[in-house]
């Protein structure tokens, strides 16, 4: 199997269960054209993002690592107009390009994007009372996961799903000697997922137009 195969069986099916969408679409340009790496998930994914955020009738929604604000609008278009999403970046230039993204998508009212290392805007969000989160996505920098892990299980409640990105890596999350940071955060994640009682997890692998990868999916199963 190759990534052109994989790459042309994405597009069957983004053709087929993702219809083009204007607003999405100058998402990924202005953030192209901003010089945004392209690490956005995918078009199906934002796909099962929503699709996930709905069955679980989301009302309150938090995204570690915003970029662009692609899956941002993703997630940001399950809630309900009384519901909320807070999204935490830390590069004042992606923010930039998200919010206007965010803007033209008619999320604004919705969506709010903090500015800033998600470590140290993620400790203000329980005492100004916008936690327990019904959907947290982790999707930022890999090596700070099993940090951005205990807040997630902080800021949630019996019922909530953590999502994180990322955690196949080509494979490479199971190379037990690997030196990369983010293949040993991943890692260090998973460990504690797997060992932690409040969460029920399973891990989808993906191959698709950004290669072979993975989504970690945990239901929170107490408070
Ligand atoms: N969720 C986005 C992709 C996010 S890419 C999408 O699918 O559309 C990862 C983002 O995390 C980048 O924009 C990067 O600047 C941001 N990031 C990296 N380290 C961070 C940190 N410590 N705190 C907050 N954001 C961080
Ligand atoms: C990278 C980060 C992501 O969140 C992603 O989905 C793909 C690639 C990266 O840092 O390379
Ligand atoms: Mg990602």
């Amino acid at each position: 199997m190759t990534q052109e195969q994989w790459t042309a069986v994405d597009r069957y099916f983004t053709d087929l269960f993702v219809p083009s969408d204007p607003v999405l679409d100058a998402a990924l340009e202005a953030s192209a054209a901003a010089g945004l790496p392209p690490h956005n998930v995918s078009p199906n994914q934002g796909k099962l993002l929503l699709l996930l955020a709905q069955l679980q009738r989301s009302r309150t929604i938090l995204e570690i690592g915003t970029l662009g604000g692609y899956s941002t609008i993703w997630l940001a278009r399950a809630l309900p107009s009384d519901g909320y999403l807070i999204t935490l970046e830390a590069d004042a230039k992606h923010a930039e390009v998200a919010q206007s993204n965010i803007a033209r998508a008619g999320l604004s009212d919705v969506v709010e994007l903090r500015v800033g290392q998600a470590l140290s805007t993620l400790p203000q969000l329980a005492p100004e009372g916008r936690s327990p989160f019904d959907l947290i996505f982790i999707d930022a920098d890999k090596p700070n996961n099993p940090d951005y892990l205990a807040w997630a299980l902080k800021l949630s409640r019996q019922g909530s799903l953590i999502i994180a990105d990322n955690v196949v890596r080509k494979g490479a999350v199971i190379d037990t000697a690997s030196n990369d940071a983010s293949v040993q955060g991943i890692r260090r994640f998973n460990e504690m997922l797997a060992s932690e009682p409040r969460v029920s997890t399973t891990v989808l692998q993906t191959v698709g137009s950004k290669g072979y990868d993975g989504f970690a999916i945990a239901l929170v199963v107490a408070d």
